[in-house]
């Protein structure tokens, strides 16, 4: 604490003792005050401040993670790769067993297929997206992440939006929907229009579109997931130009 704000609050002391004296006014003292010198932690930081955190910070958390049973059966947690500046950041549902052994995200049938639509709009985890799951460690049998596990796993998430500050977010899938929208809606009406993703210190444009293993499901979600990802391009390409 400086001393210009130990001053600060011995005068507000001093006016509070005068108010509960009934408005008396008693003897002032004098006080001289220092400036409290800084203590560095080890690490850099001062005491008491908050540290800063960092997508290698929290990929170590998630790989040590043991805050849900999804922990028990995981060969490899899946943090998330891409730039660290991204265009746009993906969010889908959580690893399935490729992205298990690799300790990668979306490197199945439907991650291939993830990165042909985002290379068809000029993105890509490479130059300009960051790839991330709403759950970080592979469901049994794939099944749906639990909403529990869902919710635990999404402070993670928080975390890395925050450090991330992606121009752009894009939900793939029901899943994603539900757990960062608190969406209660199929993906078919909540598709195709921008809302608005707010923290404290963000406010994110936000599009649902349908998760690829679905498209590779349902040949008739395909037109409409890309017309989501042409008005995807025509807002990145609004913001850049
Ligand atoms: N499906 C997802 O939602 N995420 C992955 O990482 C892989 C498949």
């Amino acid at each position: 604490m400086t001393a210009v704000e130990k001053q600060k609050i011995a005068e507000f002391l001093d006016i509070a003792g005068d108010y509960l004296s009934c408005g008396y006014r008693g003897d002032k003292k004098d006080y001289i005050f220092n400036d409290e010198e800084q203590i560095e932690a080890p690490w850099g930081a001062p005491w008491g401040a908050p540290l800063e955190d960092s997508l290698e910070k929290i990929a170590l958390e998630i790989q040590n993670c043991k805050n849900c049973p999804l922990c028990a059966a995981r060969k490899n947690a899946v943090p998330g790769e891409g730039v660290s500046n991204p265009v746009v950041l993906v969010i889908g549902e959580g690893p399935g067993a490729d992205e298990d052994l690799q300790g990668r995200p979306f490197v199945g049938k439907a991650g291939q297929l993830l990165d042909k639509m985002l290379e068809a709009i000029q993105l890509s985890r490479k130059t300009n997206c960051f790839i991330a799951n709403v759950v970080k460690c592979r469901p049994p049998n794939n099944r749906d992440p639990h909403p529990q596990e869902a919710e635990i796993c999404s402070t993670f998430l928080q975390r890395q939006i925050e450090v991330l500050k992606p121009k752009f977010i894009l939900l793939v899938g029901i899943i994603s929907a539900k757990t960062v929208i608190k969406s209660t809606q199929p993906v078919g009406n909540i598709r195709g229009k921008f809302i608005d993703y707010k923290t404290d210190n963000l406010s994110i444009p936000l599009l649902v579109t349908y998760h690829p293993a679905a498209l590779l499901r349902t040949e008739s979600y395909k037109r409409p997931a890309w017309e989501d990802l042409k008005l995807l391009r025509s807002r990145i390409d609004a913001l850049e130009n």
